[in-house]
């Protein structure tokens, strides 16, 4: 039988964790793209421990007829990645991009049709651990859009672990998360503080206007966040262990560039799309694109 080619693109801590779900599937054929030489994928999940060969490409010489071209990407690493889509992507290639943000085909419509391209959503607490091992804290959750190439995306997984949710309205879910992914990671990475910080009642009222801030932005590009949403997220923000970080906390103290174009730049872009004046998200992107790592 005619094996699937599978190229995953960004072997980073999502990268890693995707290798986990398709590494059993026998009827897949997978090609590894990564900016660095790694051999092997390693990953501590509970008490689940992967080390999974990789055999990185980084020039491809010969085009590569793929099937399906998972990437996993962060916001800022896209530009610097457009040479490999060129080569990657074919006529027929399906696509999924898996990153933090908004309007996550647009990079990758001049090369590809928007119909043939899955945008999703992954809840996988992952970081970069001791001895090149990712600690991956919680099962995979990948949210897409209610169509048929989720469902082809999702037959690719063989791991029982993953779990796949989809919606009728991906972009006003895709919203909340930014909403509170932007939120939450702003006052946690000014701050240098992990989530024990919401104790303290002020902050929890900075955590609330920037949630309403982005909510009139999200609600301007048509979503529909409920009314209840602040209070919610107020609620949910009580029950996060003290000890709790954030990607932008992480990325800060690693010293690596912060996600804010996929974050509260995200807000600020849109909101000026729309003559919404987002003081409070522009005052974080001013700050943290200035801040050095702590
Ligand atoms: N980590 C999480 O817990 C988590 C959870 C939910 C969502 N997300 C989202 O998932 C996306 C990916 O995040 P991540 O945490 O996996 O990032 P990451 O660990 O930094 O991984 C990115 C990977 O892409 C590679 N890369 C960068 N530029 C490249 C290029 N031009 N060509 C080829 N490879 C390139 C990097 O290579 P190097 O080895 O050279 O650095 C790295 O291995 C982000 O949008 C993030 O917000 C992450």
């Amino acid at each position: 039988m005619k094996k699937t080619k599978i190229g995953i693109l960004g072997i980073g801590a999502i990268g890693s964790v995707i290798m986990t779900g398709l590494f059993k599937n026998e009827n897949l054929e997978l090609h590894h793209f990564n900016r660095s030489k790694k051999e092997m994928v390693k990953v501590q999940f509970f008490d689940t421990f992967y080390s999974i060969p990789l055999n990185i490409q980084q020039d491809i010489f010969i085009p590569i007829k793929l099937d399906w071209l998972i990437i996993c990407l962060k916001e800022h690493q896209f530009e610097n990645a457009k040479n490999l889509f060129q080569k990657l992507i074919s006529r027929k290639t399906k696509i999924a991009i898996i990153r933090n943000g908004l309007q996550l085909k647009e990079p990758l419509l001049p090369f590809s049709k928007e119909e043939l391209i899955l945008e999703c959503m992954i809840n996988c607490p992952t970081q970069p651990g001791k001895n090149q091992v990712y600690q991956q804290m919680g099962y995979p959750i990948i949210t897409t859009a209610k169509i048929d190439l989720a469902n082809d995306f999702q037959q690719l997984f063989k791991n029982k672990d993953f779990k796949f949710q989809q919606v009728a309205d991906f972009k006003t879910e895709n919203w909340k998360k930014l909403l509170e992914s932007a939120s939450l990671g702003a006052i946690t990475c000014l701050t240098g503080e992990t989530c024990w910080i919401f104790e303290d009642e002020k902050i929890r009222t900075l955590f609330q206007k920037l949630m309403e801030e982005g909510i009139q932005v999200a609600k301007a590009d048509g979503t529909t966040i409920p009314s209840d949403f602040v209070n919610i997220m107020l609620e949910k923000i009580k029950t996060y262990p003290k000890e709790k970080g954030t990607s932008m906390l992480t990325d800060r103290k690693l010293g690596r560039p912060i996600e804010l174009g996929a974050k509260n730049g995200a807000i600020v872009t849109v909101g000026k799309k729309y003559n919404i004046e987002t003081p409070l998200n522009d005052m974080v992107v001013t700050i943290l694109s200035k801040t050095k790592n702590i």
